[in-house]
């Protein structure tokens, strides 16, 4: 097919309905031009492909599940990556899926966005190149991706209808750097624009974002897509940048549009594109999604063993804990080892066909063990069962090392909803849990099970702990080889773990600040703010153990080329992740300590020697001049680091730069930004350029299509449709009353009845045209004020 060729061919009316979807997962075709349609689904850890109603989000078909998002980027191993990509494409050309809705690429401004085990790390080069390995991959077979959720989208609490407020240089420097790296190296067929607005601009029409800066500066060449019911006007998000709205919805806008083109609203030049770049992702995928060709299932879950065997992370190892020999006496205790926590709820839901435990892989080693099961996984509400579980469990320990398997149960981590209520605090049973074996013995390994951080609180009373982050299906198997030792771990955590909560840095305002979010602190996220306000956190960015140490030496810069030796001289074999660090050290304006600008993993024998090489681009050294509104060189030193983690520079030296001689310093001078004295305040944001906004409450007869079920509950009318929408939803789901609380099922409730009324229209399949949204808002309002309908 040639999409110029068919571009030519349409109507202002066929364009126009090609970027509207067909149905949930499937884009329009052009009948008399033969252009089929095309499948594109979930992502982004392997595929989701319903199997049922797309209602019910468990019903999916049996495909691996791969390491979640968190935990890969742990293996910073961009050849992980890469194969696991390239296995996720085969299962899309087994299952005639043209685009796979992910890699997940936001950054992690705060540890409890409910979203976090999607996402990579808080670092935009590491979460960047991750992207960019995966999306390589996938897309070399010939299978779309879609880079998602663009952009400033990180917090699921009003995700629908919540404005990011963020200032220039943040918005360029962090939370649009992993999208820059990604569509630069990897030119993803797809982008996601995010539900959120930015500085109340919604994002699937953001001209900034989606023009300017994506496509104009970083010469993006394929199809933006919305979130799924993230559309607002449809017209004006074409006009933002936009090509195509998801699901399909009976072309809820078209009417609308044509209308908009007939008044000048909308120019040929515009449609066109849109329509174009739609036609031409069929042209791109349609002949590998068009070849049902099967894949290797056992392979694949290799692979997904692989990458787990790469991310998991040795946090801690005192008294050689770790490796454990066969013949060590231990006891295992946690339900975890039978039905291991290994993905997160919400639309990455996955149904592999196979998922190792740790007991069943115990087992298959041979090895011998005690077990007990410490808390029951389906019934963690019930404080006198899990205390019983827990005692039974302690009154096992004799003289064995103890396994203890702890983390987040699913109902903790999901998409629509933040962990704000219990922070970082892992549930009550493993708590009560933890006390009771700590005050029996400390003989223990502590073995992590979360998408993200968790309270450590007990780390100093135990000598190990492995964190196997949300490690996918063969989580199980890759969990016995690391604690046998028969693979060496060498994940680095991709995130920081504070030693508070109350240390992060927007702790006070995330998920409190109604629809208006202010992102004050600027670019001091993660380590960007721990380790350039010296706040002691538990473990740093970029930290991970091994059984084998690493020395450093001749550390090497000529021009552009950086080099450094690393030597394995332990005893065992083992990869080493080696990170180069830039401080800036000129005085053009604030800046973090240091930034991640490069890294590499390289597998070392023992006693073996490597030189890492790495090349400093311009990019490296830049910072985006406000002033100037352009990424600019400051003259001065930089500070060239080479760090086994952000805390651990093991080599480095002063470089100068020529350049720009402009600096801002002065007036940050005094504020947070120079103290890091308590929080930063609406003052501290204003020096950034962010003016603070805060949300008006929205009363009866001020509601409009924007506003959520969950808003219009001030109305008598807005209440019982928010009562009848329950009911309708869990009828829809088949939910039933007693299940309303599994995770699953609160993500389905939550994300229904936390949308706005034009995303109800959006994802209603049709069956609720724009005009009948209108009516129920005008109903909520008493029709005192017309709903606002463009
Ligand atoms: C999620 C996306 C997902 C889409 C389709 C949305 O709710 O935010 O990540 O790809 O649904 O399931």
């Amino acid at each position: 097919m040639n999409a110029k060729e068919i571009l030519s061919k349409l109507t202002v009316k066929e364009k126009l309905m090609l970027t509207s979807g067909k149905d949930f997962w499937h884009l329009n075709g052009v009948e008399k031009e033969n252009v089929p349609s095309i499948m594109v689904t979930d992502g982004p850890h392997g595929l989701r492909k319903a199997a049922g109603s797309e209602m019910n989000v468990g019903n999916v078909v049996p495909t691996e599940a791969f390491p979640t998002a968190s935990c890969s980027a742990c293996s910073w191993d961009r050849e992980a990556l890469k194969k696991m990509g390239e296995a996720m494409a085969e299962e899309c050309i087994q299952e005639e899926v043209a685009v796979i809705l992910g890699p997940g690429t936001n950054m992690k401004r705060d540890p409890l966005c409910g979203r976090n085990f999607e996402y990579f790390s808080e670092d935009p080069v590491l979460a960047g190149e991750m992207a960019a390995s995966m999306i390589n991959a996938i897309q070399s077979k010939g299978i779309g991706t879609s880079l998602k959720h663009y952009a400033a989208n990180n917090q699921e609490t009003y995700r629908m209808t919540g404005s990011s407020n963020l200032d220039i240089r943040t918005l360029r420097e962090y939370y649009l750097k992993p999208f820059e790296i990604a569509v630069k190296k990897s030119q993803p067929y797809t982008i996601m624009s995010s539900y959120n607005k930015i500085n109340n601009v919604p994002a699937s029409g953001n001209k900034l974002v989606l023009k300017d800066i994506l496509r104009d500066e970083w010469g993006y060449n394929g199809c933006v897509i919305t979130d799924w019911g993230g559309a607002h006007v449809h017209y004006e998000d074409i006009n933002g940048g936009l090509d195509l709205e998801m699901p399909g919805n009976k072309q809820l806008y078209l009417k609308h549009t044509l209308k908009a083109y007939k008044e000048g609203k909308i120019t040929d030049e515009e449609i066109d594109r849109a329509a174009y770049n739609v036609l031409h992702l069929i042209e791109k995928t349609i002949d590998a999604s068009s070849k049902k060709t099967p894949y290797d299932k056992d392979a694949h879950h290799k692979i997904s063993k692989e990458v787990a065997l790469s991310s998991m992370v040795l946090l801690k190892n005192e008294k050689n804990m770790l490796p454990l020999k066969k013949d060590d006496k231990i006891l295992v205790i946690g339900e975890f080892a039978e039905k291991p926590r290994y993905q997160g709820a919400g639309s990455s839901f996955l149904n592999p066909p196979k998922v190792d435990s740790l007991k069943e892989s115990l087992d298959a080693a041979g090895i011998a063990y005690d077990y007990a099961k410490g808390y029951d996984l389906s019934n963690m509400k019930d404080a006198e069962a899990n205390a019983k579980l827990a005692d039974e469990a302690v009154a096992q320990i004799k003289d064995q090392k103890v396994v203890l398997y702890i983390g987040l149960s699913d109902e903790y981590e999901s998409e629509g909803s933040d962990r704000i209520v219990t922070k970082f605090a892992l549930p009550e049973a493993h708590q009560k849990l933890i006390e009771k074996v700590l005050a029996k013995t400390n003989n223990v390994i502590v073995v992590l099970s979360a998408g993200s951080v968790v309270d450590l609180s007990f780390a100093d009373k135990v000598p190990a702990i492995l964190d196997t982050y949300l490690a996918g299906a063969s989580v199980g198997s890759a969990l016995c080889d690391i604690l046998y030792g028969v693979v060496n771990p060498s994940g680095k955590l991709a995130e920081t773990w504070p030693l508070s909560y109350d240390d992060v840095p927007c702790s006070e305002t995330y998920g409190k600040e109604k629809n208006q979010v202010n992102y004050r602190e600027g670019l001091f996220v993660g380590y960007r703010y721990y380790n350039t306000a010296n706040v002691p956190v538990r473990f740093p960015f970029g930290f991970g153990l091994s059984y084998t140490t690493f020395e450093y030496a001749n550390l090497k810069i000529s021009g552009n080329k950086v080099s450094v030796d690393v030597t394995n001289t332990g005893k065992v074999d083992g990869a080493e992740v080696v990170q180069l660090y830039i401080a800036n050290k000129t005085k053009a304006t604030i800046f973090p300590a240091a930034e991640l600008k490069n890294f590499d993993k390289v597998f070392l024998k023992a006693g073996e020697t490597k030189t890492v090489k790495f090349e400093l681009k311009d990019e490296d050294f830049q910072y985006f001049n406000v002033e100037k509104n352009a990424y600019v060189i400051a003259k001065g030193d930089y500070e060239i680091q080479i760090g086994a983690s952000s805390r651990d520079i093991k080599l480095k030296e002063i470089i100068k730069k020529e350049g720009d001689t402009s600096s801002d310093l002065d007036k940050f001078k005094g504020s947070w930004f120079t103290t890091f004295k308590g929080k930063p305040t609406d003052a501290d944001a204003k020096l950034l350029g962010l003016d603070v906004i805060y949300e008006q409450p929205t009363r009866k007869g001020d509601y409009t299509l924007e506003n959520t079920v969950q808003d219009v509950k001030g109305s008598g009318f807005g209440k019982v449709f928010h009562k009848i929408m329950l009911i309708a939803v869990c009828a829809a789901t088949g939910i039933k009353k007693s299940e309303m609380d599994t995770p699953q099922n609160k993500m389905t409730i939550e994300a229904a009845l936390g949308i706005s009324f034009r995303g109800m229209a959006a994802m209603s399949g049709g069956a609720m045209p724009l005009w009948l949204a209108g009516i129920l808002v005008g109903f909520c309002n008493g029709f005192s004020r017309k709903s606002k309908k463009k």
